[in-house]
């Protein structure tokens, strides 16, 4: 048998509870593709921290670069200072790892509720850049805590790093429904947005069959709640793509469904995958957390490396559980390893 060797780094919060149902589902998809998976546990995130003061350190790192991808569940914890977690760790992967492309797919599944009175087909994928933008960190504080203090943080964006995600999004748009919106703010943002604007001007020269569209990010917020089925695929800077996929997650059936893949296209590093969700401290412990949009993040990993069918058999079980849910409130109303355990079942028994 062929091995897949995974890194799991369940974190804080619900991350503990969704990532051991996501791992379950990663077994059950691909054994009988006599694919075994071997896991490495990654003692990161808030339990870490504060036993040693560590985040992530560069033996964790070269660790981790051995496997094949890594599933992540999430970081963030009301007893650590806010920033220590999501930077030390979960953006330091993203960086490190030169995950480029944050992709976060949205679908409104049949039979799904969206809080949206007219949500119309919603099927479309946000692809997130992951490695610039306000996100690099280059921004500091003057006079902390006085009244003259001046905080700052820059926004860093290179045509190279444009240039590959925008490529990318092509790319997804050529193999969909052949559009792409990009979401800016070029109008305010001129340095960056003009960028951003430019080279999707250039790179669609070279795919003419692809119809271009904009939208302010602002107005993007208005169009998603009202008109969410016009889009294809969208393409946007780190922060924008954060704020956009939280609400697609919302619109789409829930935060709970949303998954993601944090990519390295050129497979120079292992790629990370994870729900869009963070840890949820208000429903931790409490077998709450829907694990759902942690096993499609496992349907983006199987796609990922190569494992069509596996991928496929893992959305067409969370297809099923989710049309059985809305016709029944006792399904409905089941915890994560009851949601886990049904997903598994139905993925093992296809
Ligand atoms: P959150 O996503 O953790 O929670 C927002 C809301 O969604 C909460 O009401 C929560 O109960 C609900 N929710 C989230 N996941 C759910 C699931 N699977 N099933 C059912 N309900 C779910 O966002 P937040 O509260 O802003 O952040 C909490 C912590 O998580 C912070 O420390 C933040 O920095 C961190 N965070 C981490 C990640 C990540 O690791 N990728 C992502 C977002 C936030
Ligand atoms: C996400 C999260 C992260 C982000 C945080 C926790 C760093 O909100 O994955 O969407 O902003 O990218
Ligand atoms: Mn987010």
């Amino acid at each position: 048998t062929r091995t897949l060797r995974l890194a799991v780094i369940e974190g804080d919060g619900i991350g503990k509870e969704v990532v051991p149902q996501g791992v379950r589902a990663l077994r059950a998809a691909l054994e009988p593709a006599g694919v075994a998976v071997e896991t490495t546990d990654f003692d990161l995130g808030a339990g870490r921290w504060h036993r040693t003061g560590e985040t992530l350190t560069d033996e964790d790192m070269a660790r981790l670069a051995e496997h094949d991808a890594i599933l992540l569940g999430a970081v963030g914890d009301p007893g650590v200072p806010s920033g220590v977690l999501e930077r030390g760790l979960l953006l330091k992967l993203r960086f490190a790892f030169d995950h480029y492309v944050n992709l976060r797919p949205t679908r409104l599944f049949p039979g799904v509720a969206s809080p949206l009175a007219n949500p119309g087909e919603m099927d479309f994928v946000v692809v997130r850049e992951g490695t610039e933008g306000p996100y690099v960190g280059n921004g500091g504080s003057l006079r902390t805590g006085t009244e003259l203090e001046v905080a700052t943080e820059v926004s860093l964006n290179t045509a190279v790093g444009v240039e590959r995600v925008v490529r990318y999004a092509f790319a997804q748009a050529e193999k969909r429904r052949r559009k792409l919106t990009l979401v800016h703010k070029h109008n305010v943002l001129v340095h960056a947005g003009h960028l951003y604007r430019r080279i999707v001007e250039q790179v669609s020269l070279e795919h003419p069959e692809v119809e271009v569209d904009y939208a302010h990010v602002d107005a993007m917020m208005i169009y998603l709640v009202q008109d969410p089925s016009r889009f294809d695929v969208i393409v946007t800077d780190n922060l924008f793509g954060d704020i956009v996929t939280d609400l697609a997650g919302a619109v789409g059936g829930g935060i709970g469904l949303a998954a993601s893949g944090n990519i390295n296209p050129t497979g120079a590093f292992p790629s990370m995958f994870e729900p869009v969700h963070g840890s949820a401290p208000d429903i931790a412990g409490k077998n709450l957390a829907d694990p759902t949009a942690t096993v499609l993040s496992v349907a983006i990993l199987l796609d990922h490396l190569g494992h069509e069918e596996p991928a496929a058999a893992v959305r067409a079980a969370v297809e099923n559980d989710l049309t059985a849910r809305a016709g029944s409130e006792e399904l409905a109303s089941r915890g994560t390893t009851e949601i886990g355990d049904a997903l598994v079942a139905a993925i093992a028994g296809r």
